[in-house]
């Protein structure tokens, strides 16, 4: 007989020719997320990049952040070199993650990287501007080293302005990232 998790009958299973369902209409945004909802839909631009072991360099940039009705937003960045002649090139970092707004304008970001690194930053919203800095940063073994991050968001006119500040391979916190993005379209 085929395994079944203790508890779970295989009657109780859902028979795969019942078709799953996405709920249809949109949830209202939870009213924990009114401090964070200037950043919800999905932003588009470019952005540049450096380090002290590295060649600096240009990116562009989409961020999707989205909401599904519980108090945080869902968050995925990805990002791409732009070449000499200003054409996009291999992908660069990409990241997901959660945003969670706390009581008396706090934030706690969870973030998760392919490269073997995750944060958790706590963080500080000011009207349309978003302070963080890390409280953990974990790494596999095959990770780079990173121990420390920083970052800003704001509202810079109807644009969203990022910078990220890291410590790592062995230098003090300084700018790895900044760019400059539109919003494209609504959450
Ligand atoms: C999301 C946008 C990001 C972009 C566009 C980006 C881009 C780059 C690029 C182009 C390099 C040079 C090596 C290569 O060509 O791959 C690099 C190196 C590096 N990045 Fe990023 N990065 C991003 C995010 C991050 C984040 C979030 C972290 C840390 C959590 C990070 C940590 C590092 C480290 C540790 C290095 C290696 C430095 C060295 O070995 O000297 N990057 N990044």
């Amino acid at each position: 007989m085929e395994y079944q998790p203790p508890g779970i009958e295989p009657q109780d299973l859902l028979p795969a020719s019942v078709p799953v369902q996405e709920p249809r209409s949109a949830p209202d945004p939870h009213p924990d997320l009114v401090p964070l909802s200037f950043l919800l839909g999905r932003w588009q631009g470019a952005g540049v990049g450096g380090y002290p072991t590295i060649e600096s360099f240009r990116f562009g940039q989409e961020l999707s952040f989205s909401h599904n009705g519980k108090p945080f937003l869902i968050y995925t960045s990805r990002t791409w070199l732009i070449d000499e002649d200003g054409k996009p090139g291999r992908p660069l970092g990409t990241e997901a993650g959660f945003w969670r707004p706390q009581p008396d304008n706090g934030v706690e970001l969870l973030l998760a990287h392919p490269t073997g690194i995750t944060e958790i930053y706590l963080g500080e919203v000011t009207g349309t501007r978003i302070e963080l800095s890390t409280d953990i940063v974990t790494r596999t073994a095959s990770a780079k080293e990173v121990t420390a991050g920083h970052r800003l968001y704001g509202l810079v006119g109807a644009d969203l302005a990022w910078a990220y500040d890291m410590a790592a391979v062995g230098q003090r916190l300084q700018p790895h990232l900044s760019a400059q993005l539109k919003r494209v379209s609504a959450a």
